[in-house]
């Protein structure tokens, strides 16, 4: 009994974690684009402006990206580093952004 309670204390703990990552994982992924996107996807030199791009366009394009389908110099090499999730979670993130904020 008391393993299994430690069992369930466990899986509880890290059900809670798991979740808190999902939700944070966007904007903290962000951070790692900045250096060349710019704060907030507000873009800079040859890296687009992010914040408020189309949700859809930008999961289209990333797999172009990750297929070498689409023109890229770096992008190509970053896009299959992340999970479809992780994809669809920065899709979201950069939709809700508003350019120049
Ligand atoms: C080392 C610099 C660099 C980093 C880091 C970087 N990008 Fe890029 N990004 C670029 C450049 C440069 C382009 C233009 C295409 C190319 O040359 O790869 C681009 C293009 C894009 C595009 C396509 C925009 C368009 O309209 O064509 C998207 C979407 C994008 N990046 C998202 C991201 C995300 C999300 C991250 C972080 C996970 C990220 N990038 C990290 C440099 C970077």
């Amino acid at each position: 009994m008391k393993k299994l309670a430690l069992v369930l204390g466990f899986a509880m703990t890290f059900g809670t974690f798991q979740m808190a990552n999902a939700q944070e994982a966007a904007p903290m992924i962000a951070q790692s684009c900045a250096g060349c996107h710019g704060q907030a996807g507000a873009g800079q030199g040859s890296s687009p402006v992010l914040a408020g791009y189309d949700a859809e366009d930008f999961v289209r394009v990333w797999h172009e990206f990750r297929a070498n389908e689409r023109p890229a110099t770096i992008m190509n090499r970053i896009a299959p580093g992340f999970t479809d999730d992780e994809v669809a979670e920065l899709a979201a993130y950069f939709a809700s952004l508003q350019q120049g904020e």
